[in-house]
């Protein structure tokens, strides 16, 4: 398509944030589809991936009227985890994001996680934005299903708009504490000084248009060199899985580069370097998360940025968070196993 003109990937974007703040309930709102429930306790315990097309983005963003010019092909989102016990997801995800979305549940404030993925992703240098979540649950809040933050926002009574501005405070206060400056990002005009906060809601949509049209312009109008696609392989693997029908498989975030069936590769193994050949290279269809089983679609090739399940013999000793090289024709082998093992 001529929009891809300068040749850009996808932005790969991790969502982080306390337990319980709503970070699958906002993909989950996006995606139209029910994750989230299916979940055990209703706790994300497994990195994810979904791929959202610039089309769908396009779609969701019409009413802000803004016949926004999508450069990039879509968006990879990866879902973490935000209970105590899974920092290691997390810090996989901020790991290999070009930028973040941290989630703060309005009612609640800074929790711990909160702040603990705030440093991590400070520590990365990963720029972000925050999703002030469950707007909703204000106090006589009047939904108004998917729509822009400030079309909502006016249609507001005084009181709900004095209590909404009463914990936008408090929150700001809170990442004050954190040595951060944060604002409303229709407000925001030192974008990169000042963190741009997005009010939204995952139960009924409001804010989401702003939230999706946010990242995307964002991404490509300040990280262009970032996301200018290379031809040479990065990709990282987030999972190791049995999945019935393929067995052993892992999921992994390719970055950049193509990856093809009957690719030779090398992934770090917790026995020594794993030397195998992908037989399948499969992706869940678009808008859906790649965590939850489902139907697959299989490629020949897929390019970066993609959540990709890869099929092939001996991965079960395979290490998650580590990379995945692909051997070249012209490549030694004994250097790419060292490689490999470096990680
Ligand atoms: P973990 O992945 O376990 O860390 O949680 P999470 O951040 O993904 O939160 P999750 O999507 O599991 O949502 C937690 C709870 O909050 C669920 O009961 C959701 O229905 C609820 N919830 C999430 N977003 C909203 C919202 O915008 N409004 C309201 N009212 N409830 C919400
Ligand atoms: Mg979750
Ligand atoms: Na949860």
């Amino acid at each position: 398509a001529k929009e891809v003109e300068e040749n850009l990937r996808s932005p790969i974007c991790c969502i982080m944030g306390h337990v319980d703040s709503g970070k699958t309930k906002l993909l989950d709102c996006i995606r139209g589809t029910n994750v989230q429930e299916g979940e055990a306790g209703g706790i994300t315990q497994q990195i994810g991936a979904t791929f959202f097309p610039a089309e769908n983005i396009r779609e969701r963003t019409k009413e802000l009227q803004a016949n926004a010019k999508l450069k990039v092909p879509g968006i990879l989102v990866i879902d973490t985890p935000g209970h105590e016990s899974f920092t290691n997801l997390r810090s996989r995800g901020s790991n290999l994001c070009d930028l973040a979305i941290l989630v703060v549940d309005i009612m609640r404030g800074l929790e711990p996680q909160t702040i603990e993925s705030l440093n991590l992703l400070r520590r990365r240098n990963v720029k972000f934005i925050i999703a002030l979540n469950k707007v909703d649950r204000l106090y006589g809040w009047e939904k108004s299903k998917n729509a822009p933050i400030r079309k909502t926002m006016m249609q507001q009574t005084g009181d709900v708009v004095k209590e909404f501005k009463m914990r936008l405070n408090r929150v700001q206060n809170q990442f004050q504490e954190q040595g951060l400056n944060s604002m409303l990002y229709y407000k925001n005009r030192e974008m990169g000084e000042t963190i741009s906060i997005l009010p939204a809601s995952a139960i009924s949509g409001e804010g989401i248009p702003d939230l999706l049209l946010f990242l995307v312009q964002w991404a490509q109008k300040t990280m262009v060199e970032k996301l200018t696609y290379v031809d040479k392989v990065q990709c990282t693997v987030l999972e190791v899985k049995v999945i019935e029908g393929h067995g052993i498989t892992v999921d992994v975030v390719l970055v950049n580069g193509v990856l093809r069936e009957g690719d030779q590769i090398v992934v770090c193994g917790s026995q020594g370097p794993i030397v195998t050949t992908i037989r399948s290279l499969l992706t869940p269809y678009p808008m859906n998360e790649m965590r939850v089983t489902g139907t697959y679609m299989p490629h020949r090739e897929v390019k970066a940025a993609q959540g990709i399940k890869i099929a092939a013999q001996g991965l079960e000793h395979a290490i998650a968070g580590t990379a995945l090289h692909v051997i070249g024709p012209n490549e030694d082998m004994e250097e790419a196993k060292k490689n490999a093992m470096e990680d």
